[in-house]
């Protein structure tokens, strides 16, 4: 039996600090409303795009885990912002990096990408397709958020990390996942301006509007989570209580709060990044685990959850054991 485990991990998180009280310098906003209702008190801005930061993220992973660019087989791209429609972004990665021989694609769950892109290189690695992978999640959001829209505005931070992910003969890395989507509420969270849809119609390139439902997003989000984390605990005989680290998408403080309260886990097994970076999208997750690893908080054999919903509206729990 062949397995995936995660050997490299490197974060490229933007320097520039956006406050609360940056925010309620333009917007009818305020520190007490964002953290009372979010969690969140900074959040990062991105000067370079989404492609240079994946590179950086990159180059750091492939160090960690002892590699170099031409090792890779596959590039697995995950983001809903990407540089360019065509072509994807996992082929700027690819050339910046020197991987000449490796597969490269982009996946697209918004929020859950990370996690979506892990399980594909995952399967491709378990079926002998490959064997090293780069796994990358990566969000540049602040150009296309509507900054006069402070229901949204507040919300989202741009970042990155990215892992290098090995074929190992040890039961390690990736123990189950449980993918799914909610598609009836597919239209909670949809960015206007974006897409084919919007060619030929009176939408200035690279103008968007956010149409979001904050608190049906919660309520799908909170049962979404709780249900996958359930389900694929379940299928690989893990219970609770075996849990070591959770590291769950941080869109929302109180979120992540009902989603471990509900499945049973302490809150102090949780490793949250949402009061520094808010929500970053695909590469929340990455860049918490990456933080987590760095901090010392995952030991050989700790089993970690990785609990994630996005746009789609998309769920999923990935197990690892590390
Ligand atoms: N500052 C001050 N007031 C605000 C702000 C703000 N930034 N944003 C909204 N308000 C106001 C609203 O206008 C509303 O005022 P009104 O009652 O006069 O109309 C009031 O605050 C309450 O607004 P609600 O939307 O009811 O606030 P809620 O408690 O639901 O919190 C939030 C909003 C934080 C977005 C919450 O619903 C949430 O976290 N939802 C889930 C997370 C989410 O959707 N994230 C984005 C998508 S992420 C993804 O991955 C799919």
């Amino acid at each position: 039996m062949t397995y995936a485990a995660i050997t490299g991990w490197g974060a490229a998180m933007p320097p520039s600090v956006l406050t609360n009280a940056d925010l309620s310098t333009f917007l009818d906003t305020n520190d007490e409303w964002i953290i009372s209702r979010t969690g969140m008190k900074e959040r990062r801005v991105s000067h370079i795009s989404g492609i240079e930061m994946a590179i950086i993220a990159s180059k750091r992973a492939l160090a960690c885990a002892g590699l170099e660019g031409k090792d890779i087989d596959l590039i697995v791209y995950g983001s809903c912002s990407s540089d360019e429609q065509v072509p994807n972004s996992s082929s700027g990665v690819q050339a910046a990096i020197g991987a000449k021989h490796a597969a490269s694609m982009d996946v697209n769950t918004a929020c859950t990408s990370f996690l979506y892109s892990l399980s594909t290189a995952t399967a491709m690695i378990r079926t002998g397709v490959v064997k090293k992978a780069l796994v990358i999640g990566v969000e540049i959001i602040s150009p296309f958020m509507d900054w006069e829209n402070r229901n949204v505005a507040v919300l989202f931070g741009d970042g990155c990390a990215a892992v290098v992910v090995e074929a190992s003969d040890k039961q390690e890395g990736v123990l189950g996942e449980q993918l799914g989507c909610l598609a009836d509420v597919r239209h909670t969270l949809r960015v206007r301006g974006m897409g084919t849809a919007y060619c030929n119609l009176d939408v200035t390139a690279g103008i968007t509007s956010w149409d979001f439902d904050g608190q049906e997003i919660f309520r799908h989000a909170v049962q979404g989570m709780v249900a996958a984390s359930a389900a694929v605990m379940k299928k690989c005989g893990v219970t609770a209580e075996d849990i070591d680290l959770v590291v769950p998408h941080q869109a929302n403080l109180r979120i992540i709060d009902a989603v471990v309260s509900r499945a049973g886990i302490p809150a102090e097994k949780v490793m949250l990044t949402v009061q520094r970076y808010g929500n970053m999208s695909a590469a929340t997750v990455p860049v918490a685990l990456t933080e987590a690893l760095d901090e010392g908080r995952v030991k050989p054999g700790s089993l970690i959850l990785m609990p994630a919903f996005g746009a789609g509206l998309t769920v999923c729990a990935h197990l690892v054991r590390w």
